[in-house]
């Protein structure tokens, strides 16, 4: 059998299949991202604490003689080739995966950085669809990376390239995102994670040293649906919930409030709904800030601990897990060797991640994927990802 084709052998052969030779072509990777602890804490002022993975997108760029831009994906064959030009960027008008790249020319425009020619670009992804890996942020930070090396922006930031990224998809697809998918795949760091304060943008880069211990992904293979609006839909009721709190408390965001605070106010907060997703915000900031003092302590046990509970808050409280994943993480908390399992991401699908003992992997895995296939009819698809670097140029 043949050797499978490296990502970056996939996108020179789609390059010169849709766009003829590769003369005078460059190439770029940016990573998709896992995140530990910190889930819906972003956009409410809280805390994060995701890693880059070694999954990501891979582009082959050129640069053109006239205005027009062409995209072609070899994970979306039968899209075929995008066709637009500089001068027909229209946000909120969704069409296709391309959305993601065009949009980030878009909002280089936006910033003042106007690209002076259009662009040929072929995209490869390795990270599975719908796994909640962020593989639309990692799209976004490889185009923003590939922009700023093509034309020249010398002056763009990593942290740019995430800000960027995320006005794109807020404001050209319509996904009111924080910040923390596009921070963790531009700023990566290999075996680090970044513990983000969201609302100052104030980092610090911590070593995930898991010695006799792995990160363990497990997707459920959900295909999700509805995601956007769900999301988008918890943004607006922690917002009301905020305001609500506002009436007594001088605050810009619900990662402000100390956990005691919160349980003095929250009769404040009109609606029950809303009630259990600010708890789920003020919590998991608090939950994110001992996890990482307990993981500089070396304590992995409170650390996995503190992630059984994210998971819990987010089934119960901010209901953005699903029976799939919900399956995943409590099968995982029965096994001894697993030192905590969580849904991660956005939610509603896509994967859970965990902290295994090297000794209890195969464990995990044989009964974990027997019982989920039981349960929900299909198989769910284990990966032990390296915790990878930020976007580069190959
Ligand atoms: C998605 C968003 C992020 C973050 C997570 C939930 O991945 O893109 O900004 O809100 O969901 O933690």
């Amino acid at each position: 059998m043949a050797a499978a084709m490296t990502p970056l052998a996939r996108v020179q052969e789609g390059f010169r299949d849709k766009f003829g030779d590769l003369a005078g072509v460059r190439y770029f990777f940016a990573p998709g991202r896992v995140n530990l602890i910190g889930e819906h804490t972003d956009y409410n002022g809280g805390h994060v604490f995701p890693c880059a993975i070694s999954l990501g997108t891979y582009a082959a760029a050129r640069k053109r003689n006239d205005q027009k831009l062409r995209f072609y994906s070899t994970n979306f064959p039968k899209s075929g080739v995008t066709l637009t030009s500089l001068d027909d960027l229209v946000p909120l008008e969704k069409k296709g995966w391309a959305g993601y790249p065009k949009g980030v020319v878009w909002a280089f425009a936006q910033r003042g950085y106007e690209l002076d020619c259009g662009f040929d670009m072929v995209v490869y992804g390795d990270i599975p669809a719908g796994s909640g890996l962020s593989s639309s942020a990692s799209l976004e930070v490889l185009t923003g990376c590939m922009l700023r090396a093509l034309y020249g922006f010398d002056a763009v930031t990593n942290q740019d390239l995430a800000l960027i990224g995320q006005q794109s998809e807020n404001q050209y697809n319509g996904m009111n995102c924080g910040i923390m998918d596009q921070f963790a795949s531009a700023m990566g760091r290999e075996n680090h994670a970044i513990f983000l304060d969201c609302a100052t943008l104030q980092f610090e880069y911590a070593p995930l040293e898991l010695t006799g211990m792995r990160l363990q992904v497990t997707n459920t293979n959900k295909k999700h649906s509805l995601v956007d609006s769900e999301y988008n839909l918890r943004r607006e009721q922690s917002t009301a919930a905020l305001h609500d709190l506002q009436e007594r408390y001088d605050i810009k965001t619900l990662g402000d409030l100390s956990i005691e605070e919160f349980e003095e106010g929250k009769d404040l907060i009109q609606d029950e709904v809303c009630r259990r997703r600010a708890k789920h915000a003020v919590y998991e900031n608090q939950r994110t800030i001992q996890a990482v003092a307990a993981l500089k302590a070396g304590d992995l046990v409170t650390f996995g601990r503190l992630m059984n509970e994210s998971h819990i808050s987010l089934r119960d409280d901010y209901e953005t897990s699903c029976p799939e994943a919900d399956i995943l993480a409590e099968e995982a908390w029965k096994i001894p060797g697993v030192l905590g399992s969580r849904i991660t991401g956005g939610g509603f699908g896509g994967c859970t991640v965990s902290i295994v003992k090297d000794e209890a992997v195969e464990e995990f895995k044989a009964t974990v994927g027997r019982i989920y296939e039981e349960k929900v009819g299909y198989p769910a698809s284990f990966y032990t990802l390296d915790i990878g670097g930020g976007p580069r140029e190959l």
